[in-house]
């Protein structure tokens, strides 16, 4: 595993991170057993991921819950990243949440607390006020960013420093680039989320695809119809790199968006151990620069002609 320095931090982190989303019902995952998803995090932890990334709202709360069982005995080794729950906008309420997500973790500190989108009608610089607070009273060590744009991001910053902001980004996904830059030249770590693009940039996946009701897929952009067959054309060019260099579709993936500047981490959602083995294996290779070439063309092209929606999830 390779490990990176967290912005401004002491904390060092793997390059490839474990993404607890799909520790909920909101990925297929729902059909493995507790003992399963247990599994998952515990091999994350042999193959040298030490950064685990949460949220309340993954499942109402169930993600963490199953991720403070998986903690138990092993707290220390893990870098526990959570967030503050939608709408929990004042210091009051912030503190109100991280009690609740230090309850569900069966732990007494959360090492990066992140503001999981910042809110369009409230100042989210209350927010921010209220984990500095908790960074006072030892609940959390670092107050974080998700989702935060530029300005946004400068005026957290005037409030109390935070240590990162997690953003999406992938061969399908560069919106934020500029943004990206703008966070490493302020020493603020990027923590980069669906690399796979939710899976559509894995091959496994075709128009005649189909997910379980309350997966999040059925709401993801790139399996939609008027832009699943762009996306699969970036998908072509993966797996073309994947046959040169003898790995899968999402090492590529994955080491594409790790190897990109200011990225201190890159959080994959896994579903099985299979796919953490892959994953923690796909920053432990390089590819040439042609190929690198070759990818961001393919990226250039897709993001030129694919329709440009706000989130992966837009309506
Ligand atoms: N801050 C935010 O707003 C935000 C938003 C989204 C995500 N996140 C974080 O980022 C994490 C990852 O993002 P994501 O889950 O949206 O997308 P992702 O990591 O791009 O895709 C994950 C999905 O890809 C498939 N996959 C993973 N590894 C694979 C492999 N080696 N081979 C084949 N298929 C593979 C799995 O699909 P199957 O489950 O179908 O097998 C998995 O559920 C989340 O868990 C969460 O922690 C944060």
């Amino acid at each position: 595993m390779r490990y990176n320095k967290l912005g401004w931090s002491g904390i060092t982190v793997s390059a490839v991170s474990l993404g607890c989303a799909q520790f909920s019902n909101q990925f297929t995952m729902t059909q493995k057993t507790e003992e399963d998803m247990i599994a998952i995090m515990h091999r994350s932890l042999d193959l040298g991921i030490n950064l685990w990334d949460t949220a309340p709202g993954y499942g109402n709360g169930y993600s963490e819950t199953m991720v403070g069982k998986a903690l138990r005995g092993r707290r220390t080794q893990v870098v526990l990243a959570t967030k503050v729950q939608y709408h929990h906008w004042t210091p009051e309420l912030v503190e109100e949440s991280c009690d609740a997500s230090l309850k569900r973790l069966d732990t007494d500190y959360i090492d990066v607390l992140q503001v999981h989108w910042p809110s369009r009608t409230e100042a989210n610089e209350m927010t921010i006020a209220g984990i500095a607070l908790l960074v006072k009273k030892g609940k959390v060590r670092y107050a974080a960013l998700s989702n935060f744009n530029q300005s946004q991001t400068d005026l957290a910053g005037c409030v109390y420093p935070v240590v990162s902001n997690q953003l999406p980004y992938a061969l399908v996904w560069c919106y934020d680039e500029p943004l990206i830059r703008h966070c490493g030249e302020c020493s603020i770590g990027v923590l980069a989320y669906s690399p796979l693009g939710e899976g559509i940039l894995t091959g496994r996946y075709d128009e005649t695809s189909t997910f379980p009701p309350g997966d999040v897929r059925n709401h993801c952009v790139f399996f939609r119809p008027q832009v699943m067959p762009l996306a699969l054309k970036v998908t072509a060019a993966v797996k073309c790199i994947a046959t040169k260099y003898g790995v899968t579709p999402a090492q590529v993936a994955i080491n594409w968006t790790a190897q990109q500047p200011h990225i201190s981490s890159v959080i994959v959602g896994s579903s099985s151990i299979q796919q953490v083995e892959q994953n923690a294996a796909a920053v432990q290779w390089a590819m040439d620069d042609t190929d690198i070439a070759l990818l961001k063309t393919a990226s250039d092209e897709y993001m030129a002609t694919a329709p440009r929606f706000e989130t992966m999830w837009d309506e």
